[in-house]
């Protein structure tokens, strides 16, 4: 099937890699056209070739944690597209120095925060005027399960941040519900990206920790958020606002998981 989402303008932060990435393709193979905000220039341009040029697809340089920035990644896509329909508010971050709450520091925590949650309300506060001007959109913010389960091995700001993030999304949601304005949460279990690499390269263990939490056994590929996001994005999930759409594997709904 092919058409999800035809015609529709979306933008996507974090798109040059991992979840967001797959995400791009995903959404350009069903007609989007798609508006990629990244720090990885390179990448970015590179995506631009590779997915059929500008029609289809614009590369913005953007900080997600600059106002001026995000404004004008979202003023791209009304003004090369003509609208803005589909938001996916994607980049985010997991340094190693954000750890138990006991070894993070001030920077640590608020630079976490800043590029996982304040730039969340920064790319809402920007696509909602346009959204509501055309009394349609849909807003899909990347949370985590770690919104909603709590970890031994801690992440203290990540898990705050993915907290605040869930809380937003849930607000806008019931906020601009009857406006034609949708806005939902994706909370990811593990996914087999360069963030979760980085995280559990230079820890086995960790990761071995990890993996025994989730029934299914494995990590997601970002090509299973990918499908999870278009369906949140496409109308077919046009009765879902305001919801905690948890994709992964199992883990908030195991006690036990099997061997
Ligand atoms: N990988 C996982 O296991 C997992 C699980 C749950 C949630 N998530 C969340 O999913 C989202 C995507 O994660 P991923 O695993 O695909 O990560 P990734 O590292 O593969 O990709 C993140 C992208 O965001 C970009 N980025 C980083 N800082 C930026 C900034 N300040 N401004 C603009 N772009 C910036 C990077 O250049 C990169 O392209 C994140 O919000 C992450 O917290 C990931």
């Amino acid at each position: 099937m092919a058409g999800r989402i035809e015609g529709r303008t979306a933008v996507v932060t974090g798109g040059c890699s991992g979840i967001g990435l797959a995400t791009v393709r995903r959404f350009v193979e069903e007609g989007a056209r798609v508006v990629i905000g990244d720090i990885d220039d390179a990448a970015g341009e590179a995506l631009v070739t590779e997915l059929g040029g500008p029609e289809v697809v614009t590369y913005v340089h953007v900080d997600v944690t600059s106002k001026e920035e995000v404004d004008a990644l979202f003023r791209t896509a009304k003004d090369t597209y003509g609208s803005v329909d589909i938001a996916f508010n994607n980049a985010g971050i997991s340094p190693p120095e954000d750890d138990s709450i006991l070894d993070t520091d001030l920077d640590a925590w608020r630079r976490v925060q800043e590029v996982n949650l304040t730039s969340v309300y920064l790319c809402c506060k920007a696509a909602l005027p346009y959204m509501l001007e055309q009394k349609r959109g849909s807003i899909i913010n990347t949370a985590s399960f770690v919104a909603v389960m709590g970890a031994a091995t801690s992440q203290i700001s990540y898990s705050a941040s993915k907290g605040g993030v869930l809380s937003m999304s849930r607000e806008l949601g019931v906020q601009f519900a009857r406006e034609g304005v949708r806005v939902n949460a994706l909370c990811p279990g593990p996914v087999n990206t360069p963030l979760l690499k980085e995280l559990f390269a230079s820890d086995a263990e960790r990761a071995a920790r990890r993996l025994v939490h989730v029934p299914m056994g494995r990590f997601a590929e970002p090509e299973e958020m990918a499908n999870a996001v278009l369906f949140l994005a496409s109308d077919e999930s046009s009765f879902m606002t305001a919801n905690t759409f948890l994709v992964d594997g199992g883990i908030s709904g195991a006690y036990v998981t099997p061997l």
